[in-house]
C-alpha cells in the first residue's frame, strides 16, 4: 500500500467483495425497487484500484479485463459524478485490476464504485464526510453504500439503511458457476418471493440463511442444480445476491481450505474468510 503525498503518485486502493448471508425480500416500492432485509458480510478479497491524480482534468480509466467500456463503467460514473458535484478542477487516471466475476452477486462493481469515491474523496480533498458520500454512492447503486461504510452490517430498506454488526471471522468457500447474472432480470422475475415476514435482528439470525431470489435464479439457471447437489457433499450451500455465486460457511479455516481443494477440480473456487472491517477502511486511515 502507498499513502499518496503528492500528486504523480500512484496509490493503490481495495475494493472487497461481499457476501449476502441471507437476502430477504419483504415488499415491493412504487420506484422500481424492492425492501429487503439482509446481512452483508465483507470480505478480505476483492478488486484492486490504482489512482493518479492529473491536472488534465480529465478521467481515464484502464481494465485488465475486457467487455467493460469506460463511459459505461460505475467506477468512470463515480468519478464524474464526484468531480462535477464539488467542482473538483483535477483529474484522474485510473486502472482498475478486476478479481470478482461481474454478474456474481458479490457487489464488485459496487465496491469499486464505492473505493472510487472514498479514495478520491480523500485524493482531491473534497473534505465530504462518510455519510454524504454513501448517500452519493446510493444513487450509483443500492449496494454502494456499504462499502463506503466498509463494515459488515444487517440492512434494510434498498440495502441502504445499515446497523454494523460484528459477526467475527468467518471462513467461505466461494463458488463460480460461469454464469453472470442481471440483478434487475431477477427483480423483475414474475415468481420472485415478495413477501417475506420482516424479523427483528438478533444473535440468532447473524449468520447464513435463506436468499429469496435462489428460487428464480434456480428456475432460470436449471443447470445450477446439479452445483448445489454436489455441495450439499459439504454443508449447506447459500447464494449471495442474485447468484451466481453460491458458498459454504466454516468455523474453522482448514476444513474451508480442504473443501477448496477437493471441488477445485470440478468448479472455479476461492477460499476466503468474513472480515467486519473492510480493507478499504483500514487503507484510508493508514493514509491519514
Ligand atoms: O441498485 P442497483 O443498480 O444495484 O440495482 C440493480 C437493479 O436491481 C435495480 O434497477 C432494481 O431493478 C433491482 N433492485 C431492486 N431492489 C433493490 C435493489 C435492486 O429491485 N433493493
Amino acid at each position: 500500500m502507498m499513502c499518496p503525498q503528492t500528486e504523480k503518485i500512484q496509490s493503490s486502493w481495495p475494493a472487497p467483495a461481499k457476501l449476502n448471508l441471507f437476502l430477504h425480500i419483504t415488499g415491493r416500492r412504487s420506484d422500481g425497487y424492492h425492501e429487503l432485509q439482509t446481512l452483508f458480510q465483507i470480505l478480505d478479497w476483492g478488486d484492486e484500484l490504482r489512482f493518479s491524480v492529473n491536472d488534465s482534468g480529465r478521467i481515464n480509466r484502464s481494465c485488465n479485463v475486457e467487455g467493460i467500456p469506460q463511459e459505461e463503467d460505475i467506477c468512470v460514473r463515480a468519478a464524474h459524478l464526484l468531480k462535477n458535484r464539488y467542482g473538483v478542477r483535477k483529474g484522474v487516471d485510473i486502472e482498475l485490476i478486476k478479481r470478482i466475476p461481474m454478474g456474481a452477486g458479490l457487489g464488485g462493481g459496487s465496491s469499486d464504485a464505492a473505493t472510487v469515491l472514498v479514495a478520491l474523496n480523500q485524493l482531491w480533498s473534497c473534505g465530504i464526510k462518510q455519510q454524504e458520500l454513501a448517500d452519493i454512492g446510493l444513487e450509483l447503486g443500492a449496494d454502494v453504500p456499504v462499502f463506503v461504510h466498509g463494515h459488515s452490517a444487517w440492512a434494510e430498506g434498498r440495502g441502504e439503511k445499515l446497523q454494523m454488526v460484528t459477526l467475527g471471522r468467518r471462513y467461505y468457500v466461494l463458488v463460480f458457476p460461469e454464469i453472470s447474472i442481471s440483478t434487475a432480470r431477477v427483480f423483475a422475475h414474475p415468481q420472485l418471493k415478495r413477501n417475506s415476514e420482516p424479523v427483528t435482528m438478533s444473535r440468532s439470525n447473524l449468520g447464513p440463511g435463506r436468499n429469496d431470489c435462489e428460487d428464480v435464479v434456480l428456475l432460470m439457471y436449471p443447470e445450477l442444480q446439479r452445483l448445489l447437489q454436489d455441495l450439499r457433499e459439504w454443508g449447506q450451500p447459500y447464494m449471495s445476491g442474485t447468484g451466481s455465486t453460491f458458498f459454504l460457511s466454516f468455523d474453522d479455516k482448514k476444513t474451508a481450505i480442504e473443501a477448496a481443494s477437493e471441488l477445485e477440480c470440478r468448479y472455479n473456487v476461492r477460499a476466503v474468510s468474513g472480515v467486519d472491517r473492510s480493507a478499504l477502511l483500514n487503507n484510508l486511515f493508514a493514509c491519514r
